[in-house]
């Protein structure tokens, strides 16, 4: 089944409650919350209060990624501020704490995932693989919304997809950046069953259309 998760970077910070809300009519699976440090990414978004305060009035559970430096010190409480997918990236830390950080999730009773950059190998998802509840792969370069979908990401999430169906099968791989109704199609294809969409998610004018389109 595939599932969709609006990034609400994208949405109207004003009205993000009604933002929020309209998303499970929609037809979303997952609100996806983007948190920045302006240190692990240029630029700066949100954090651990903001998550809580979704939290509160979200009825979708929230994949949250973190675009951070050695996210395994934060882990905790983006667990107790309601994340139900927490995913950090491979390249934020050295690879003792990227495991501490997943098994930390895991022990808070939170879905655990990893992420990778695009210039970041397919391979170095391989040692988290077994521990992973999810796997995301950018299709842009994290930090903004707005940018242009890397198809040159494909082969590495067609090589991922194949080593979750050997090794890890209920491991969900999503993909993130510059997903719409073209792109989306590609990603599935090459074995994406979650779609993050910031951008075209909250510029459609029918976002259940989007939404249906997206899981066509
Ligand atoms: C980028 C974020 C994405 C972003 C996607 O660093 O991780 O989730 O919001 O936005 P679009 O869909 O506009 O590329
Ligand atoms: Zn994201």
């Amino acid at each position: 089944m595939i599932k969709t998760a609006p990034s609400i970077l994208s949405a109207d910070f004003v009205n993000l409650e009604r933002d929020i809300r309209a998303l499970g009519p929609a037809g979303a699976d997952y609100v996806h919350v983007d948190v920045m440090d302006g240190h692990f990414v240029p630029n700066i978004s949100l954090g651990i209060p903001v998550t809580a305060a979704i939290k509160k009035i979200s009825p979708l559970p929230l994949d949250v990624h973190l675009m951070i430096s050695r996210p395994v010190r934060y882990v905790e409480e983006f667990c107790k501020a309601g994340a139900d997918i927490l995913t950090v990236h491979v390249e934020s830390d050295i690879p003792a704490n990227i495991r501490a950080a997943l098994e930390k999730t895991k022990a808070l009773g939170v879905r655990a995932a990893v992420s990778v950059k695009p210039d970041t190998r397919a391979e170095a998802v391989l040692p988290y693989l077994e521990l992973c509840d999810l796997i995301l792969v950018m299709t842009v370069e994290p930090g903004f919304g707005g940018q242009s979908f890397m198809a040159d990401m494909m082969p590495k999430l067609r090589t991922i997809r194949g080593w979750i169906d050997e090794k890890n099968p209920s491991c969900e791989l999503e993909v993130d950046g510059g997903v719409n109704e073209k792109t989306a199609q590609l990603c599935k294809e090459n074995g994406a069953n979650v779609l993050v969409a910031g951008s075209a998610w909250f510029k459609s004018p029918d976002p259940a259309a989007f939404n249906r389109a997206l899981k066509a």
